[in-house]
């Protein structure tokens, strides 16, 4: 099983898009079972796929130590939700065991900020992709960012800068872009950028993926692009521990 956490402190920096969508494109791509388990109070990971008021088991359940199981995206075949709550986790509450869930990738949407479930998480996850728009504020956050990974005892090994929103034509994003880059190498920060795609900002309006709202568009085809860069070479059978490095 392949774990993977989707976390920055900063918000709005499209960490519950690239968990949906990351999620759908794994499994369009035969990666085999994928989970996305949605960790913030928000619940904008459920409501992204008209989950909002669905029944079904939750992160309520999970963290309860309840067994059940996770319900499933419609026309996603292979992809499945552990819902949202209203409630954050207990301070002092273990993290969720994902080996109580069957699944090959174990995706967590996780809060902005900071909590210790977040922390516990991280400990376990074998990557940590951390999506920031590429400008100053964005730049300014991966220090934080670290620190927060060095005090949880969490090697920079498996962070992955993603950047998100990203444009071309602007000189900032393409000099930020090349600062990360010059510091990060491959290693670090992911060699595939999510470009900024109106059709991903309306997918979560429509309840859908973004292959179900708009197949053919370059939201579509970035997270593709990440979702192959993620999985193990084709025979090799094994998952690769650190995307892009290993
Ligand atoms: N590549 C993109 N192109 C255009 N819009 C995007 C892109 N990625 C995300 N968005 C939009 O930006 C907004 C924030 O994205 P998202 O909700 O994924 O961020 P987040 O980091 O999960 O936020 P929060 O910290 O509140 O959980 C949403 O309206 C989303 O649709
Ligand atoms: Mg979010």
């Amino acid at each position: 099983m392949m774990r993977v956490l989707i976390y920055n402190q900063k918000g709005g920096v499209g960490k519950t898009t690239t968990a949906v969508n990351l999620g759908a494109a794994l499994a369009r791509a035969g990666a085999g079972r994928v989970v996305l388990v949605d960790l913030d109070p928000q619940m904008h990971l459920s409501a992204s796929l008209g989950l909002t008021g669905a029944a079904g088991f939750s992160v309520a359940d999970w963290r309860a130590g309840k067994a059940g199981v996770p319900v499933d995206v419609a026309d996603c075949p292979n992809l499945s939700v552990v819902l949202g709550h209203p409630e954050p986790a207990d301070e002092t509450a273990a993290a969720p065991d994902p080996d109580a869930i069957a699944a090959d990738w174990v995706i967590y949407d996780a809060a902005p900020g900071w909590n210790p479930e977040v922390a516990r998480v991280m400990q376990a996850a074998d990557t940590v992709i951390s999506p920031l728009e590429a400008d100053f504020l964005g730049l300014n956050g991966v220090s934080r960012l670290m620190k927060r990974m060095q005090e949880s005892g969490v090697s920079w090994d498996r962070l992955n800068l993603l950047i998100c929103r990203y444009s071309d034509r602007l000189a900032v994003h393409r000099e930020v872009r090349a600062r990360l880059a010059e510091r990060f190498g491959t290693r670090g920060l992911m060699p595939i950028v999510i470009r900024n795609s109106v059709r991903l900002a309306e997918a979560p309006g429509q309840g859908q993926t973004i292959y179900g709202h708009a197949p053919t568009s370059t939201g579509a085809a970035d997270y593709s692009a990440l979702a192959r860069h993620l999985m193990p070479p084709v025979g090799t059978g094994g998952t690769k521990k650190k995307a892009g490095a290993v």
